[in-house]
C-alpha cells in the first residue's frame, strides 16, 4: 500500500477554501459570456479580472512559462488549450480549467460550456463526463483508495462507449498546483494510494468520445485527440474529511446535475 501525506491543517484548508471559492466564482460567472463570436482570449481576460477583483493570483500566470488565467479546450482539444483571437461557433463545445491562489494556497476547478446550442452527441459527452467526475467524488473515504476512484470513473465512461484519457491526471495541490498523489482515471479497487482525512487533491476525467490516444501541440501546450474525436473534461478540488469529502469548488448551479446522478445511481448502482 502506498502511503502518502499530503495532509493539510485548518489554516491551509482556509485558505484553500477561499481560492476554491473564487475559481468556482470565476466558472459561474463565465457561463452567461460563452457564445457564438466571442474569443477564448477574451474569455480568458474576464476570468482575470474576476480572479485579481476578488483578491485572488491567477496561478498559471507564468507556470512553466504559460501566459494566461485559463485553460481553454475547445472541442477536439482535451485540456490545456490556449486562449486566443480564435472566435467561438455556434455548436462547439469548451472546457474552462481555472486555478486560483489566496495566501499562496491553491483551488483548481473546471466545467463545460457550449457556444450556442450543442449537437447531441456533445451534450451527452460532456454529461457523461462530469457523471463520471461525480461518481469518482462518491468514492472518496478514508479508507477507500485512488483505485477505487480510478474504477469507478473507468467504468462509466466505457458503459457509454468512451474513452479516458491515461496521459493526463488529476493530481495532489495545496502550497503546489501539483502535488502527489498522482490522480488517474482508470484503477483497481482496492489498490493505490489510501485516503486519510485531511488530504487534498483534484480529479480532473478527460473522456473523449473515440480513442484514449493524444497528441501535444507545437505550441507545447494544446493536447488534441489522436484521432480528432470530441472530447470533454470536468473538474472539482476535493478534501477528504473523517467521514467521507468536501468539494471544495462547489458551485451552486451544480444541484440539479448532482442530484440527478444521486438519483440514477440510487436505481442502478454504478459499475
Ligand atoms: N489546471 C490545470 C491542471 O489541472 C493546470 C494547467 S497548466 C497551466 O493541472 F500552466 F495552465 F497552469
Ligand atoms: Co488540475
Amino acid at each position: 500500500m502506498l502511503m502518502v501525506t499530503n495532509s493539510k491543517t485548518p489554516e491551509m484548508l482556509e485558505k484553500m477554501r477561499a481560492a476554491s471559492t473564487i475559481v468556482s466564482g470565476v466558472l459561474e460567472m463565465i457561463g452567461e459570456h460563452v457564445q457564438p463570436g466571442v474569443s477564448t482570449a477574451r474569455l480568458d481576460q474576464l476570468c482575470h479580472d474576476y480572479i485579481v477583483d476578488h483578491g485572488g493570483v491567477p496561478s498559471c500566470v507564468g507556470y512553466q512559462g504559460y501566459q494566461h488565467a485559463t485553460c481553454i479546450s475547445v472541442n477536439h482539444v482535451v485540456c490545456h488549450g490556449v486562449p486566443g483571437d480564435k472566435r467561438l461557433k455556434d455548436g462547439d463545445s469548451l472546457n474552462i480549467d481555472v486555478v486560483a491562489a489566496v495566501d499562496g494556497m491553491h483551488g483548481d476547478s473546471s466545467a463545460m460550456y457550449f457556444a450556442g446550442t450543442p449537437s447531441i452527441a456533445a451534450g451527452r459527452l460532456a454529461r457523461v463526463t462530469q457523471e463520471s467526475l461525480y461518481l469518482g467524488i462518491l468514492e472518496i473515504k478514508p479508507g477507500a483508495t485512488l483505485g477505487d476512484v480510478g474504477a469507478a470513473i473507468h467504468a462509466h465512461a466505457q458503459q457509454h462507449g468512451y474513452s479516458v484519457v491515461l496521459d493526463f491526471c488529476g493530481h495532489g495541490i495545496g502550497a503546489e498546483m501539483h502535488e502527489e498523489p498522482q490522480v488517474c482515471h482508470v484503477g483497481r479497487r482496492g489498490q493505490g494510494v489510501r485516503l486519510m482525512p485531511g488530504m487534498t487533491f483534484t480529479i480532473e476525467p478527460m473522456l473523449n468520445a473515440g480513442r484514449s490516444e493524444v497528441r501535444v501541440l507545437a505550441d507545447k501546450w494544446t493536447v488534441v485527440t489522436k484521432d480528432h474525436s470530441l472530447s470533454a473534461q470536468w473538474e472539482h478540488t476535493l478534501l477528504v474529511t473523517n467521514t467521507g469529502f468536501e468539494i471544495l469548488t462547489w458551485r451552486p448551479s451544480e444541484s440539479a446535475a448532482w442530484d440527478a446522478l444521486r438519483g440514477k445511481r440510487a436505481v442502478a448502482p454504478a459499475s
